[in-house]
């Protein structure tokens, strides 16, 4: 198990290979395998996170159970360690994002003095990682090649990828799987400030596919340690993480990626398990020893 599994080879056809997942189709059925890979920037990095994929399958599995009464999904059965059967749908090509707090790109905006995110008025003299007066759905495209882009409603219409009764039914699907999965996440301790979803069709029904909130998909930070005004790396349990040590070692997503070192490696892996384990209320974000990218940074004496 603790093997990294950069490409995985089922005896099954394979459907697609995605960044992170391997797809097969396994008779009606899609069978999605979850590697050890892991992207940045939309670019899959050269080195693998030991117990990655294994976290990401057990993860998702205990959510889609969770919340299949809110919002159906296509989640079967757990096959394996890092396999899972699912329905197979007529994926919707679009991202549904979830902002309940402001961070990220969304705070970049509002930094250059953005005051609407996908139509919403934002107050003035909001700080760095604060609470949103409600949660915003700011949506983007899902494209096979390239950066996602914003999507509002008007061009999802216009292109034909949702009709107008699915719209409504998604939006208030993703405000509903926010709430359901923000309250959970609440009660180990963890805040989600913000997530991505994915829906498709089958048999004329509509229904979550691909992950709910993982290290992956969502940002998963520490209740105790969070601090309005402040990054929120240093305890965080998602992606960031490695975004942010990219980012400062000078790499934005264009050119080859870096091999990551083995104590960077071990931290992204220390935040894939931990997400599965405090989330499903196995463990508690002190039972893993994570250091902040400056930390990592000091070890591998690497100045600012
Ligand atoms: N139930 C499903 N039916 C059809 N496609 C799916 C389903 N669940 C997930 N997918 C697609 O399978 C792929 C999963 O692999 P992933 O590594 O996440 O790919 P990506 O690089 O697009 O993020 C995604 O393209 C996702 O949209
Ligand atoms: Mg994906």
């Amino acid at each position: 198990m603790s093997e990294i599994l950069m490409e995985s080879n089922y005896p099954w056809p394979l459907f697609k290979r995605g960044k992170v997942r391997d797809v097969y189709q396994m008779r009606d059925c899609l069978l999605i395998v979850s590697t050890d890979r892991v992207s940045a920037f939309d670019v899959v990095l050269p080195s693998g996170i030991p117990f990655k994929g294994w976290a990401l399958n057990q993860l998702s599995a205990y959510w889609f159970e969770r919340s299949k009464s809110v919002f159906p999904n296509h989640f079967i059965e757990k096959i394996d360690d890092r396999g899972m059967k699912v329905k197979k749908a007529e994926r919707i090509d679009i991202e549904w994002v979830a902002r309940g707090y402001i961070y990220g790109s969304a705070w970049r905006s509002y930094q250059r003095g953005e005051r609407t995110m996908s139509g919403v008025t934002l107050p003035n003299g909001l700080q760095l990682a604060e609470e949103l007066p409600e949660a915003v759905l700011t949506p983007t495209t899902k494209s096979e090649v390239g950066h996602d882009v914003e999507l509002s409603r008007a061009a999802a219409l216009d292109r034909g990828l949702v009709t107008v009764e699915e719209w409504s039914t998604l939006e208030e699907a993703t405000f509903r799987l926010y709430d359901f999965y923000k309250a959970e996440a609440l009660k180990r301790g963890l805040i989600i400030p913000d997530f991505k979803l994915e829906y498709g069709r089958v048999d004329g029904e509509l229904i979550q596919i691909d992950e709910p909130p993982t290290h992956d998909s969502a940002r998963l930070w520490s209740k105790e340690d969070y601090r309005v005004g402040e990054r929120q790396e240093a305890y965080s349990l998602d992606k960031e993480f490695l975004r942010d040590f990219l980012l400062r070692i000078g790499y934005r997503g264009d050119g080859p990626p870096p091999i990551l070192p083995p104590i960077l490696i071990d931290q992204v892996s220390k935040r894939c398990v931990g997400a599965y384990k405090v989330l499903t209320g196995q463990a508690t974000l002190k039972d893993f020893k994570l250091l902040s990218v400056d930390q990592v940074l000091a070890s591998l004496g690497i100045k600012r």
